[in-house]
């Protein structure tokens, strides 16, 4: 299946997406970024996989960005948006034209710290848990009927920068299961708001 990955930044997912690409039946047709610097850009290079870089500074508004980056998708007839590490919010004109078909991970055990800055969030709040979700994007920012949850211990001595690297282990492992769930068809949006795999509510 072919699939269009955005970024905004190190590309850390993308690079676990990219070495799994073969064994989940995914095939990355671009790769896109609203941020010129992104290290993903990088390793999508590496890879020879084609790279966009949208720049916000050159659209009056998030919906003409939107649509830029509909026309750039539409090019390359893909059947999936993944959200990997992009951190710009969708406008609701590109998210009605792929509905059910976008996929986002996001840093936190959702519900529970949607937005920035999730794993001190999740040190401030004292929490013992703490983890990755991936979701099909609705709406709402970090919002959506959740796929796949992991989770990490929160220890005594952990920092925003450890939970991180924590956090980013586990993503690297979900992201391309719940991709591949989606690829073999598997995975579906129902009436939606529901997440079902295999005709089952999730
Ligand atoms: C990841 O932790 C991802 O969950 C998060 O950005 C990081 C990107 O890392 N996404 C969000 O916060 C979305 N709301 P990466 O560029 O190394 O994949």
């Amino acid at each position: 299946m072919k699939a269009v990955i955005l970024i905004s930044g190190n590309g850390s997912n993308l690079q676990s997406i990219i070495d799994n690409a073969d064994r989940i039946d995914l095939q990355i047709s671009c790769v896109i970024s609203n941020n010129k610097n992104a290290f993903g850009l990088k390793r999508a290079e590496s890879s020879k996989i084609q790279t966009y870089i949208i720049e916000p500074e050159l659209f009056n508004s998030k919906e003409a960005f939107d649509r830029e980056l509909i026309s750039i998708i539409n090019q390359d007839g893909a059947e999936l948006i993944v959200l990997a590490g992009y951190m710009r919010v969708l406008t609701p004109v590109f998210i009605s034209n792929y509905f059910g078909k976008i996929l986002n991970i996001h840093p936190s055990l959702l519900p529970k710290f949607p937005g920035l800055n999730t794993h001190q969030k999740a040190i401030d709040a004292s929490e013992k848990i703490h983890g990755a979700s991936v979701h099909f994007v609705t709406d709402k920012l970090d919002d959506g009927p959740i796929i796949c949850q992991e989770s990490v211990t929160i220890e005594a001595i952990d920092t925003a920068k450890t939970l991180s690297d924590k956090v980013l282990k586990k993503e690297h492992i979900i992201f391309p299961k719940v991709i591949h769930w989606y690829t073999q068809r598997r995975l579906k949006l129902i009436n939606n708001i529901t997440a079902t795999l295999d005709g089952k509510i999730l």
